[in-house]
């Protein structure tokens, strides 16, 4: 499969994961100011934006299998950085346990290395039969609404919502459907993390009520080495919502790579 993607700037490749059921817009904090030091790659994973629809549940390995070809597609065979936030962080773990020597640090952002719950999995497929039976998004768009920015960003960036539920209502339903039972069938890639000897970043927004800071820094604390940084009035959008105070820690980050 061919993914839509922008290719911005010149420098050390950095890869970036949308979350779902997002699209490559979402680095729109990220794209003018990194560019200008990296050659950003900012894929639509499987299913989302500009990319084809697979049928049926789409698994983080099909996504990341997809990306890697996106990368071989660019010659960009020596190895990247990768990052990936929430959704795009699951992808970005399968990436780096099916394709080891491809990555030479990982940001992983609002996201987590272990499995759904049972009850998770369950929910994730209820979601899916209601997008199917809606025949649109808005059922996903109810559920994520309220929980992906903070309250700050709700009170004082209205209009970040509003971006955000027009690009979930252009995601197509089987895209949505076939990420959320892909999401569901997630393996646990805490050992390949902890293993990986990669410089990480782990960062997070202080108000993320879906992958909450408690939880990142006991991640962070698992991975040796690892950096972890809270990005003060953001939630799980944090890039989208805090893009300065997040581009600063990425730059520091990046920096630090030999
Ligand atoms: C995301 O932002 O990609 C989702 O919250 C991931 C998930 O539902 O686990």
């Amino acid at each position: 499969m061919s993914l839509a993607y922008d290719d911005r700037g010149q420098g050390p490749v950095v890869v970036l994961l949308h979350g779902f059921p997002l699209d490559r817009t979402m680095w729109s904090g990220q794209v003018d100011d990194l560019s200008t030091s990296f050659r950003l790659i900012l894929p639509d994973l499987p299913g989302h934006g500009g990319s084809p629809v697979a049928p049926g549940v789409v698994t983080m390995e099909a996504m990341a299998d997809a990306v890697v070809g996106l990368l071989d597609e660019l010659g960009l065979t020596g190895p990247v950085v990768l990052g990936g936030l929430s959704m795009g962080g699951y992808v970005a773990l399968e990436a780096l346990a099916r394709h080891p020597g491809r990555f030479r640090a990982l940001m992983l952002l609002d996201t987590r290395a272990t499995p759904d719950t049972p009850e998770a999995a369950a929910n994730r497929e209820v979601l899916a039969r209601k997008v199917e039976e809606a025949g649109y998004a808005q059922p996903v768009i109810d559920a994520m609404r309220p929980k992906l920015v903070s309250k700050t960003t709700q009170d004082r960036a209205p209009a970040i919502v509003e971006e955000l539920v027009q690009v979930m209502a252009r995601t197509p339903t089987a895209g949505i459907a076939g990420a959320l039972r892909g999401m569901a069938v997630r393996p646990d890639r805490t050992a390949d993390l902890v293993g990986s000897g990669l410089p990480t970043l782990i960062l997070v927004g202080a108000d993320d009520v879906i992958t909450p800071p408690a939880e990142m820094q006991g991640l962070a604390a698992a991975v040796p080495g690892s950096r972890f940084a809270t990005i003060p009035e953001a939630g799980h959008l944090a890039p989208r919502e805090q893009p300065a105070a997040c581009n600063r820690e990425i730059r520091s980050f990046l920096g630090e790579l030999s």
